[in-house]
């Protein structure tokens, strides 16, 4: 019975075919140093697992942010643990990414014919510090909302396009409700769809290519 389902999806969707380019591959010679990328992806997938369930309770208001952490701490069951992890684990995935980013520039993995590959990491790197950032404002509270000031002050001394960059950031001249929305929206909206979509192009470029090799003392 499952055989034949197997079978039936597998002449729609060409799972077989799928599976042989994805994950049947030989497996690669590499060290303990080739696993931060897929640490990156599992920290990664982590912080999308325990943000959805936050989003269930967490409210992005000047009114009710604060509040909904509390009740998140104290009055849903295993609350603490799930905004822990996503607390903690946002600081491991920035760390994380940039040791693999690091191992990547020493092994030389950057060049030929891997320069896109590394272009779209700077993307990836880039987004994910944006989430912490982004993320940090959203409990709402006094390190919160100073902390953003001065990032988005720091932001808004850029020469010449400061003042838009900051304004933009902010949704006006201040840290308001609309600083509060357009960060929730950017956290679980626009910068989780640009990493996917990132990733998705990152893993599809390392399954082309394969892995890189270390470079031996004569290279
Ligand atoms: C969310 C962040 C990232 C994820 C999920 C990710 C994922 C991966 C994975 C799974 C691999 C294959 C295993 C490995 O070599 O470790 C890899 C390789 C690679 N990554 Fe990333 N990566 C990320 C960020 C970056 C950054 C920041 C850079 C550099 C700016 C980068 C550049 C590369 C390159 C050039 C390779 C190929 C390495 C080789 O063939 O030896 N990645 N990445």
């Amino acid at each position: 019975m499952w055989k034949k389902f197997y079978a039936w999806l597998d002449e729609r969707i060409g799972l077989d075919s799928l599976y042989k380019a994805t994950l049947d591959r030989p497996e690669p010679k590499g060290n303990w140093w080739n696993t931060l990328g897929s640490a990156s992806l599992f920290l990664f997938l982590l912080q999308g697992a325990t943000g959805i369930f936050l989003a269930i309770y967490y409210t992005p208001s000047p009114d009710h942010a604060y509040d909904s952490i509390q009740y998140i701490m104290t009055g849903v069951q295993f609350g603490w643990l799930i905004r822990g992890i996503h607390h903690w684990g946002s600081s491991l995935m920035v760390l994380v990414v940039f040791i693999h980013m690091v191992r990547v520039f020493v092994t030389a993995s950057y060049k030929y014919p891997r320069e896109l590959t590394w272009l779209i990491g700077i993307g990836l790197l880039l987004m994910t510090v944006g989430m912490g950032f982004t993320g940090y404002l959203l409990p709402w509270n006094q390190k919160a909302f100073w902390a953003t000031t001065v990032g988005t002050q720091i932001a808004g001394s850029v020469p010449f396009i400061g003042d838009f960059i900051l304004k933009a950031l902010r949704g006006g001249t201040d840290l308001s409700a609309l600083t509060l929305q357009r960060f929730f929206a950017a956290h679980i909206w626009i910068l989780p769809a640009l990493l996917v979509a990132l990733i998705g192009v990152h893993l599809f470029l390392i399954i082309k290519h394969g892995e890189s090799q270390f470079p031996e003392k004569e290279d």
